[in-house]
């Protein structure tokens, strides 16, 4: 179903902000600027209030007091437990998530375990929109094999979407793996999993999703898309803090045929007792390598309780109806002046960003950041070469935050005012 907006005009959004089920939501987030629109939650979500007493907990009391006995009260398990909570929301079981280490490391783990496990193959497909970490990660794990494997990326035809069609040419009996990310993070392009997931099946190959971009802002249903290994960060739409652990998912038949490539001492059976001889652990365990960071790990906590409180499917929709927003704003104002949209206009194949392309892009990003007049900031993000990507969490964007970006972008662009922003490009973006 499409949605349809009644005008343009702010009294609209302010109406829908009053009618929004999630609007308390909102609270639940430290804002304490009120000039400043944030529109950048997936590259880092907003800080859970809760998350300030769970970390003055786990640092004067866990760490101050309690001091090492606290790896036997609670901090021993902890990437396990805070896994089967993550679970709830990828639709995964218990014991099929663990949280470790960075997307990169998780992903270097599986897709090394998962070429060995399909040793006699010898293709690797992926995407011309993965992320680049990842695509890095392949190659060197290719180099590392030997130069045995060949990667190939299917390719987009409007820079915005990846057909079915594209990856279906390439999969065939040699494909070992095939390595995606959900949703894509430059056009916010949205997989389905399950339908690839089977296409990929059909040939025999296994499939890994990267749901960085995803988690936490759509529902997803791992086992029932019969999904075989996944990754992912906790520091976008999971509001985890910059740097939050990420997390692994490989299904649970799945475990014990595949071995992890770093033999780590907390990935052994039994850490503790310091056996010279490495046993892996026979659950998702093994992928653990190193002592877990106690302290950005009890940081993802609060904010996983905060989307299951709210509910994934409640938060999609309320996504869905945002972003549908904000494309009917950008249709209706934008466009007209130069600008066009680099993301999917269908909802169902979309995640929870839109990027709108603009030659300028870049220093109208800068100058969104800048503002025009004091009392109010955008902050979006820049990816190159010409895209502004404006992103949106259902749990605290709202209808009028949207309304007034897409506004102080019409204003920058008829003023010209980007045109006092420096070229330079700062080192994050
Ligand atoms: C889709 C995607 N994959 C992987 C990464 C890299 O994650 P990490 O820095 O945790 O390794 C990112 C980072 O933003 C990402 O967006």
């Amino acid at each position: 179903m499409k949605n349809t907006f009644e005008s343009i005009d702010i009294f609209a959004a302010k109406r829908m902000d009053g009618k929004d089920k999630l609007k308390s939501f909102r609270n639940e987030f430290i804002n304490n600027d009120p000039t400043t629109i944030y529109l950048d939650g997936n590259s880092l979500g907003r800080l859970p209030n809760r998350t300030i007493p769970f970390l003055d907990n786990v640092i004067n009391k866990e760490w101050g007091d309690d001091l090492i006995g606290s790896w036997n009260k609670s901090w021993y398990d902890k990437p396990y437990r805070v896994g089967n909570k993550l679970t709830k929301i990828i639709g995964a079981k218990d014991g099929e998530v663990i949280i470790a280490d960075s997307t990169s490391i998780n992903l270097f783990k599986l897709v090394y375990a998962a070429l060995r496990l399909q040793s006699g193959k010898s293709k690797i497909i992926s995407d011309s929109f993965n992320f680049p970490s990842d695509l890095y990660v392949i190659q060197g794990i290719i180099k590392d094999f030997g130069n045995k494997h060949k990667l190939e990326l299917a390719q987009s035809e409007d820079e915005i979407t990846i057909s079915d069609d594209a990856l279906n040419k390439l999969i065939d009996e040699d494909t070992a793996l095939v390595v995606l990310s959900h949703t894509a993070f430059k056009s916010g392009f949205t997989y389905d999993i399950k339908k690839i997931t089977e296409m990929a099946h059909s040939k025999g190959a296994l499939v890994l999703w990267d749901l960085s971009h995803s988690a936490g802002a759509m529902d997803i249903n791992l086992n029932d898309a019969n999904a075989d290994l996944a990754v992912g960060c906790t520091y976008k739409y999971l509001n985890g803090g910059p740097g939050a652990p990420a997390y692994l998912y490989v299904r649970e038949d799945l475990i014990e045929k595949l071995e992890s490539p770093i033999w780590g001492w907390f990935g052994d059976q039994d850490p503790f007792a310091f056996n010279s001889e490495y046993r892996p652990a026979e659950s998702i365990k093994k992928f653990l390598v190193g002592t877990p960071p106690i302290i950005s790990l009890t940081a993802i906590e609060p904010g996983l309780d905060i989307v299951l409180k709210a509910g994934i499917s409640k938060i999609r929709e309320k996504n869905i109806l945002l972003t549908d927003y904000m494309i009917y704003l950008i249709n209706t104002i934008l466009v007209p002046l130069g600008f066009s949209i680099g993301s999917p206009l269908d909802s169902s194949i979309r995640g929870s960003h839109v990027s709108i392309v603009h030659p300028e892009a870049y220093r109208i990003s800068k100058a969104l950041i800048k503002g025009i007049r004091s009392d109010l900031k955008v902050i979006p993000d820049f990816r190159k070469p010409n895209n502004i990507r404006l992103s949106v969490s259902g749990l605290y964007t709202t209808f009028e935050e949207i309304n007034r970006a897409i506004m102080l972008i019409k204003d920058i662009s008829d003023t010209r005012f980007y045109e006092t922003i420096a070229i330079p490009r700062e080192i994050v973006t």
